[in-house]
């Protein structure tokens, strides 16, 4: 009855303060006291990658699953990944919010000369833990916060780090198919409670290996990105038959995305400089060069201005906007090939159709972001985020303390559905972090909240009534005031 006698355009209003309500309702309150003896009930999270998947990809074919994602959940037009578009170094950034130079997992390929170690994604180097310990990935905080994680050939997610595994894990193994990774991900979701994970995080290759085959712009890719959709539905039904779409945050994204490559566009080294003068570290289109002793001056002479595709930067001279850098596995001299180009020694070796890796503001390097459940908003499509904010955004939703990192919550808060949840909102604010007492406090904020929720939704409805004459404001609608909410405070 009372919903009759408000005007359309505060409808949104009335319906926050019946959830006030609900929220601050003795009922509630009992409830979470009850929690407090108990354990803990999570949010939950999962995170999807689908490798090498462009952000253009799903607007080639019908993928109607990514669309009902998008329709129930959000959707981020423009993600910036972080340079070098590759996928070693973006896996790490998505769970730990750090450019490459602070997270060290600078390449696929790498040389650490403090060690004296090379690194290579298709060598058991992969497992030597001092590679990966520059930083804290996500799942080591969750664990050691009390959650609990699993992982799925996530990259670097079977390797010890800081003393941890994942609570669950499966050994990395490109022949396990990826519903056999699902299901899997879901028996550890729905295991009983005290045992089921909070945080899951799963892997496939696709549709980077046929990128990289076929090239992008191959008809034949157009079958391999529906055939990733599907892979994607199996993952929804999935959820649905176990009861877990409506209770998991879903967030399906990927590391970077493909150019097209040509026969006639190649960069041969071997053209411009001896072989004995350098040793090579990861591959093209962004390729390491460590100067043999002595041969620094001789070597970036050589290639300064070699070839009108090839940039070639000091390692002091890297653009600042790379953020990267500081860290000695960079080498002191850093190849970048323009867009479509390839850098070989010379042309005998195997070519690709397809690659990444190339500068992070280029359109084609970047992939697509999709995410639903209950923290997040729905049928909300964003301009652009980083996807070094993806961790801030992450730790939010698991109400988990952010460790120091180079995304920022206030980006993507927008987001977050705008619902009241039970855990408290954390500040991305890392130099001196509030310790969080997640669920003890939750009545008393709960109250709180609700109590000045109250009084806002008066205040407000008071002053929509009033400028509700006023023709110019007739339309303005709850949405239309979210960018005022989104002001960046630079964390
Ligand atoms: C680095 O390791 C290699 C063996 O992998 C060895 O031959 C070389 O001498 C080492 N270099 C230094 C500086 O220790
Ligand atoms: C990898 O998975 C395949 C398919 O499940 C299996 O046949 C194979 O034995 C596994 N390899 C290893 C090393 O575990
Ligand atoms: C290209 O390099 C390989 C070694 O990587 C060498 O065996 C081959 O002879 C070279 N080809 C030409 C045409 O120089
Ligand atoms: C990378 O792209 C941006 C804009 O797209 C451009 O300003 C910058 O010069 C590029 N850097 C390189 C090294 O190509
Ligand atoms: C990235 O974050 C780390 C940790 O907070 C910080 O030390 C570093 O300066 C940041 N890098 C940039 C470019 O802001
Ligand atoms: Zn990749």
């Amino acid at each position: 009855m009372l919903i009759y006698m408000i005007p359309g355009g505060c409808r949104p209003l009335f319906y926050l303060l019946a959830m006030v309500l609900t929220l601050v309702s003795p009922h509630t309150l009992n409830h979470h006291e009850h929690q407090d003896h108990s354990e803990k009930e999570r949010p939950k999270l999962l995170l999807v990658s689908f490798d090498g998947f462009r952000w253009d990809y799903i607007y080639r074919v019908p993928t109607p699953n990514f669309r009902s994602i998008m329709d129930e959940g959000v959707k981020v037009e423009f993600v910036e990944n972080i340079y070098i578009t590759k996928t070693y170094p973006n896996h790490y950034s998505m769970v730990t919010g750090l450019y490459a130079e602070m997270h060290g997992i600078v390449a696929n390929e790498m040389y650490d000369p403090a060690l004296n170690l090379s690194f290579s994604m298709e060598t058991d180097s992969v497992y030597d833990s001092r590679w990966w310990e520059q930083a804290v990935p996500l799942w080591v905080t969750v664990q050691k916060d009390g959650g609990r994680s699993g992982a799925a050939m996530w990259p670097g997610s079977d390797v010890l780090i800081h003393g941890m595994f994942p609570t669950q894990y499966l050994q990395y193994n490109a022949s396990v198919s990826f519903e056999t990774r699902v299901q899997q991900i879901i028996e550890w979701f729905s295991a009983p409670k005290g045992e089921a994970v909070d945080f899951g995080i799963l892997y496939w290759e696709e549709p980077d290996e046929s990128g990289h085959n076929l090239g992008p712009q191959s008809p034949l890719m157009d079958a391999i990105i529906a055939g990733i959709d599907e892979k994607l539905g199996f993952l929804m039904n999935e959820l649905k038959k176990s009861g877990l779409y409506e209770k998991v945050n879903l967030i399906v994204t990927s590391d970077h995305g493909m150019a097209q490559l040509s026969p006639e566009k190649i960069i041969e080294l071997d053209q411009y400089l001896d072989r004995d003068l350098y040793t090579w570290v990861d591959k093209s289109p962004v390729v390491g060069i460590l100067p043999k002793e002595g041969k620094f001056d001789e070597v970036y002479g050589l290639l300064a201005d070699a070839n009108p595709n090839l940039v070639v930067y000091r390692k002091d001279d890297i653009p600042e906007h790379f953020h990267y850098q500081h860290n000695v596995r960079i080498m002191p001299i850093l190849l970048e090939a323009k867009e479509g180009w390839t850098i070989m020694q010379n042309r005998t070796g195997l070519f690709m159709l397809g690659n990444h890796g190339y500068n992070n503001t280029l359109r084609d390097m970047q992939p697509i972001f999709v995410a639903r459940g209950p923290a997040f908003r729905q049928n909300y499509v964003k301009t652009s985020m980083r996807s070094v904010d993806l961790y801030p955004l992450m730790c939010h939703i698991l109400a988990i303390r952010p460790l120091p990192n180079n995304g920022s919550l206030l980006n993507v808060q927008d987001l977050l559905s705008l619902e009241p949840t039970t855990s408290t909102p954390i500040s991305t604010h890392f130099t001196v972090p509030p310790k969080i007492h997640r669920y003890s406090y939750a009545p008393v904020v709960g109250s709180f909240i609700g109590v000045v929720m109250v009084l806002g939704f008066l205040v407000v409805y008071v002053i929509l009534v009033t400028l509700k004459q006023r023709p110019a404001l007739k339309h303005r609608s709850w949405e239309m005031s979210q960018p005022l909410l989104q002001e960046d405070l630079h964390l």
